[in-house]
This record gives structure tokens, C-alpha cells and sequence, in this order.
């Protein structure tokens, strides 16, 4: 920098709080301190670490002992601290620290996205206040970048959908069905052997984790405050060997979608779907060759068309890098002056109720093998207007099972069918429902 008198004035640092020495938290902190000569040319000014917050101090963590602290509150407070990296995970807590840290007119990157699912309103508006940044590019799809163009290169554009595989223990444990045919319990035993599965993995598998993700998602592509509690939420705990199976036969793969669409109702009005549910997924869909614990984003707006985004959606290193893109954005904006976008929220779209959203059905029914089952099934589907796409009995006798496909139809029209279904004096049991996304028709 170079003052009026035409003398170099060395700038002045930027110091960084890290909350959290975890899997994300210790790849963050070992980037800051491996890395500072490339930082610093990129930023414009040394990146300073001022301490790592911990629930227990240790000397074997690897990074000197006097950075760490268990006193999250105090390092936050420090005057040489600019900028705050969460990466403690949680909710309450956070939202404590990241609210006291933006107050205090920090800027502030987390990766948190069961805290923003819920608060970025709370937290946008207190960025807002004091003119600090909020990011969080890792809270959703881990490295890949997704925030950042659905906020910023996509500015200009009008997004009608995104649709995404966004967790990837899910997707793991899908894909490991599908290629060994082996059963969910097991498929979910092998994810927990290999890490991918958290000792309770209720949050990935009955996908919590995923509507949270889809909640960011829909707040920005659609400028439209979304959480959690907006999100449509199914998971995959309930999906068999035998469902693997038929997808197969459909030439269909079982995968979790995140759905966040614009919709248009007759009346001409426009609202937000944000959804999440295991779907068959047509194998020439470019999300159902999306295997192992890998995510993918499609995103589809009106003047780009269709673009994907895929790469690694968690694990240290790949999430530190989405961090790491947010502190040096916030870094730089901190050295050169200005901000980064603001929340969006003018549109303030209504939110979809599931039961008007238009899908394809896939219904596998254990039915009676003699004659007239086969009509009385396509009679309640029938009554409905809803319109059978193809039908196909597997097995005989005792064990007949009939795989029926819709074409498109509201959510509302096809769950009623299936509860008459499940009904039906010749319907054993209606072994398992799924929707179809993807296709053409
Ligand atoms: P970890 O559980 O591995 O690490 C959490 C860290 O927070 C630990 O270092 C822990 O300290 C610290 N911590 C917990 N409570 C406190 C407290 N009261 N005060 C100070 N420090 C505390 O979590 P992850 O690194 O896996 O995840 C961090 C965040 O990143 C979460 O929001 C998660 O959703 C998100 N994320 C994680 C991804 C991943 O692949 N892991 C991917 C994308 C996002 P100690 O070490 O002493 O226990
Ligand atoms: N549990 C998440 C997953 C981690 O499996 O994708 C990334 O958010």
C-alpha cells in the first residue's frame, strides 16, 4: 500500500477466529498456515490466525497450543479478529457465537447448514446491519461450487430448477444397492464401516440433512426466504433391494433428489416447490450416473439452460476448500472495501404445498393373482384422472405383484389413489411408492 507521501505502508493483516478443530475445522486451519504466501499475494494482505476454538485443549492437535481456546465468546471478541470461520456444527450454539460475532461487525464464513436453514434471515439481516459478510459456500455440495453461481453468475438469469443429489451418504448407500444388490441394512452397515455413515445417521438417511440443503438452495434461486420446516422431506430408510430391482427394469436408478422448483398455477401465480425424496431417475439423466458418496447440482434457468455442477459434497479437506473461497472472498472484500451480495428475498414466493405439485408415480402392489385384479387396480386410478403409463405383473400366485407407472398427475390425486389402493379387498399390500422425476414425459 502506498501512503500520500509516496512511502510503502505494509497492509494491515486480516486476523481469523476458527470455531471448531474438527474434520472441517483442522483443514481449514492447516490451509491458513501452510498456504499464507499464496493467501496473502491473493488477498492483498496476511491472513492471521488468532486462535481455534475447542471443546478440549490438546497438545497433540498439531498446531501450536496457544492458538487454541475453549473460550469461543473471548476470541470472537478480540479486537485484531475480522473475520469468523463456524465449522462447530449444531444449531444453537452457532447461532449464538455467529449472531455475537456479526454484532460485533465480523464478517462471517460457516458451513453450517442446519443453522442457516433456519436463521439466515436472523443472520442476513444482522450482517446487513453492521455492512459484514455472511457466507457459506460449504454448507451445501461441500466443494462444489454452487452458492457462490447460483448468487452471483446466475444473477441476471431466471432460475426455474435445481435439482440435486446433496448428500452423499445416501447416495452412497443407494449406489452400493444398486451395483451389489445388496439390502438398505446392509448398504447402510458397509457406510458406517467406511465413515461415510455418522454412528446416528438419521439426520443423512431419512434426509434432514438434505431438506436443509434444498432450503438454501430454494432461498436463493428463488429470492424467496425458504427453512427447513418449508421443505417437503421423505428419506430413504423404507427403499428395498426389490425397489433396486424394478428401477433396474424401468432402466431407472433410486436416487435422493433435492428438489427446489418455480411453479405456476393456474391462476397464473408463481410459487416455490422445495422438496426431498428417494425418485427413480431415468439412467440417461446426467444425476443418475451420479454414484458413490458424490453430489451433483443441476441447475436450469431460463437463458442458460441447463448446467451441472459435481464433485465431492463433504469430508475435510474438499469442504475446506469451499471455506477457504468464502474467507478469501471476505479477506479480500475486508482489504479493497465493499461486500459481497446480500440476501435476495424480494420475490417472497408463496411455498407449494406437496399436494400441487405435478410428478409420475411408480406403485408396486402385492396383489391376488385371478382375474379382474388387474382392472379394479386401474379403475382407482381411474377415478382419479390419473393416467396409467405402463403396467407389469412380476411373480405368480402368492407372491403376484403388480409394478404400475403414471404419467404425470398432482401429488394430491396420486397419494389419494394409492390410499384407496391400499384399501382394495384385492391389494395385499402396497409394497412401496416412489415418484419419477426426469423424464421426458
Ligand atoms: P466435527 O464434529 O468434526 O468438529 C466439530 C468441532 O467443533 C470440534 O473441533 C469440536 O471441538 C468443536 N466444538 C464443539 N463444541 C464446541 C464448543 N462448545 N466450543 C468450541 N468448540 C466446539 O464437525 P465437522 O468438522 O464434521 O463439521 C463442522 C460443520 O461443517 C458442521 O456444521 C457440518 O454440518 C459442516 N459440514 C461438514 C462436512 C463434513 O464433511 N464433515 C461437509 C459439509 C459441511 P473438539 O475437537 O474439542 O471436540
Ligand atoms: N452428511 C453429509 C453427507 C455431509 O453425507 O453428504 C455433508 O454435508
Amino acid at each position: 500500500m502506498t501512503t500520500e507521501s509516496g512511502t510503502s505502508q505494509a497492509p494491515r493483516p486480516v486476523g481469523v477466529a476458527v470455531l471448531g478443530h474438527g474434520t472441517v475445522g483442522a483443514e481449514v486451519v492447516r490451509i491458513i498456515r501452510d498456504d499464507a504466501t499464496d493467501l496473502e499475494a491473493r488477498i492483498g494482505a496476511p491472513l492471521e490466525l488468532r486462535g481455534v476454538a475447542v471443546r478440549t485443549v490438546s497438545e497433540d492437535r498439531g498446531i501450536p497450543v496457544e492458538l487454541l481456546t475453549t473460550d469461543a465468546e473471548s476470541l470472537i471478541a478480540r479486537d485484531d479478529v475480522d473475520i469468523v470461520v463456524e465449522v462447530i456444527g449444531g444449531i444453537d450454539l452457532p447461532r449464538k457465537l455467529v449472531r455475537a460475532a456479526l454484532d460485533a461487525g465480523k464478517s462471517v464464513v460457516t458451513a453450517n447448514k442446519a443453522l442457516l436453514a433456519e436463521y439466515t434471515g436472523e443472520l442476513a439481516e444482522a450482517a446487513e446491519a453492521k455492512h459484514v459478510d455472511l457466507y457459506f459456500e460449504a454448507a451445501v455440495a461441500g466443494a462444489i461450487p454452487v452458492i457462490r453461481p447460483l448468487t452471483q453468475s446466475l444473477a441476471g438469469d431466471r432460475v426455474n430448477r435445481v435439482i440435486g443429489i446433496v448428500n452423499g451418504t445416501t447416495n452412497y448407500i443407494l449406489s452400493a444397492m444398486d451395483e451389489t444388490g445388496a439390502d438398505y441394512a446392509e448398504a447402510l452397515a458397509e457406510a458406517g464401516r467406511l465413515g461415510y455413515a455418522e454412528a446416528d445417521p438419521t439426520a443423512d438417511v431419512e434426509g434432514f440433512d438434505a431438506a436443509s440443503k434444498a432450503a438454501i438452495l430454494a432461498s436463493i434461486a428463488f429470492h424467496t426466504r425458504v427453512t427447513a420446516g418449508d421443505v417437503y422431506r421423505e428419506g430413504i430408510s423404507k427403499i428395498s433391494a426389490a425397489d433396486l430391482t424394478s428401477a433396474r427394469a424401468l432402466n431407472c436408478n433410486v436416487k435422493l433428489l433435492a428438489i427446489c422448483e418455480r411453479i405456476t398455477t393456474d391462476d397464473g401465480k408463481d410459487k416455490v416447490s422445495a422438496r426431498v425424496y428417494p425418485a427413480l431417475v431415468p439412467r440417461e439423466h446426467p444425476l443418475a450416473s451420479v454414484s458413490g458418496a458424490f453430489n451433483a447440482v443441476v441447475v436450469e434457468a431460463e437463458a442458460s439452460g441447463r448446467l451441472m455442477f459435481y464433485g465431492q459434497g463433504a469430508g475435510g479437506a474438499p469442504t475446506a476448500s469451499a471455506v477457504m473461497g468464502d474467507l478469501v472472498m471476505a479477506a479480500r472484500n475486508r482489504v479493497q472495501g465493499g461486500r459481497g451480495p446480500r440476501e435476495s428475498k424480494y420475490a417472497d414466493l408463496e411455498i407449494a404445498p406437496m399436494s400441487e405439485i405435478v410428478t409420475r408415480y411408480y406403485v408396486n402392489l402385492q396383489v391376488a393373482d385371478r382375474a379382474g385384479v388387474l382392472s379394479a387396480v386401474a379403475a382407482e386410478f381411474a377415478k382419479r384422472g390419473v393416467s396409467i403409463s405402463a403396467v407389469r405383473q412380476e411373480g405368480a400366485g402368492n407372491g403376484a405383484r403388480l409394478v404400475v407407472l403414471t404419467h404425470r398427475a398432482t401429488d394430491e390425486a396420486l397419494s389419494s389413489t394409492v390410499a384407496a389402493l391400499d384399501e382394495l379387498e384385492s391389494v395385499t399390500a402396497v409394497t412401496s411408492v416412489l415418484r419419477l422425476e426426469g423424464s421426458a414425459e
